[in-house]
């Protein structure tokens, strides 16, 4: 009964039952297209806490100025996985801003096969605009600040999906910038260098905060710059802090 109740949800939204080993597809959609894919959006959706999403005139806006882009997982019709970048120009760096894969599909190198899209995607983007990227950098969980066990598990097992892809976290204090509008959420922020161009240095993370912070945060999200400002601040604090031992 609910089995059948989900093939006719999923057929309405033109998707199949997902089962063994569906035949996929990627594209990069334009800005008209996405907001009638609403396998796309209930993905979004489900994948992130309301805390950690921004609206969705974000997402198209960055779409139709072209400072982002979005990748989608396609089963015929049907949305199973997506990505959502924004370039930053100083420095060259992808910034994946959200990456999700259907619960039903994961842990089968779909996500690491659209990470590796993104990054193809991303780097022509760049090389169209007479440039190179040096890496691509995303934000993730602390996960000792996750609210129970499970939490805890599921946050490691990100970071050890994107370590596997040949990233790691940077070293710095981070924190997102209340992208709802409401509060800013302490983060990590992870990084895979470009081949032959190294892991930022601390002057290296500087510039990225800035581009993160002015270009995506305060010029796309239009969150307000004293608000990226003070958050600048209090990372700049916490960098000079000496350390200790
Ligand atoms: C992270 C994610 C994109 C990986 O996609 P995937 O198709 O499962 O990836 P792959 O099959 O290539 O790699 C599998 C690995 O992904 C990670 N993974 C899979 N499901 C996961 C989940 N529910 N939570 C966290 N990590 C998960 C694990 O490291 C897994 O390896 P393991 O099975 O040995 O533990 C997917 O789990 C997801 O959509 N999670 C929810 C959204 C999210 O956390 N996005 C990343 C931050 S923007």
């Amino acid at each position: 009964m609910v089995a059948s109740l989900r093939a006719i949800v999923l057929a309405a939204l033109g998707c199949r039952m997902l089962g063994t080993s569906p035949l996929l597809s990627f594209d990069s959609p334009s800005a008209d297209a996405l907001p009638a894919d609403d396998a796309f959006w209930r993905l979004y959706d489900f994948s992130f806490p309301s805390s950690e999403r921004e609206p969705r005139s974000v997402i198209l806006e960055s779409l139709r100025n072209g400072v982002g882009f979005a990748i989608r997982v396609r089963d015929g019709a049907c949305t199973v996985g997506l990505a959502i970048v924004h370039m930053l120009r100083e420095p060259p760096v992808l910034f994946l801003v959200y990456l999700a894969i259907s619960p039903e599909l994961r842990s089968r190198h779909i996500g690491t096969d659209l990470f590796e899209k993104v990054w193809a995607e991303g780097a022509e983007r760049y090389r169209e605009l007479g440039r190179r990227p040096v890496g691509i950098v995303w934000e993730v969980d602390i996960p000792e600040l996750a609210p129970g066990e499970q939490e805890i598990r599921q946050s490691r097992r990100r970071i050890a999906f994107f370590t596997r892809l040949g990233a790691q976290i940077l070293s710095g204090p981070y924190f997102q910038p209340p992208v709802n509008g409401i509060a800013s959420v302490p983060m990590l922020l992870m990084f895979r260098p470009a081949p032959g161009s190294p892991i930022p240095d601390n002057s290296g993370f500087r510039a990225l905060i800035r581009g993160i912070y002015f270009e995506k945060y305060h010029e796309a999200n239009r969150i307000p710059l004293p608000v990226v400002e003070d958050l600048r601040r209090e990372i700049e604090t916490r960098l000079n802090l000496p350390s200790r031992g």
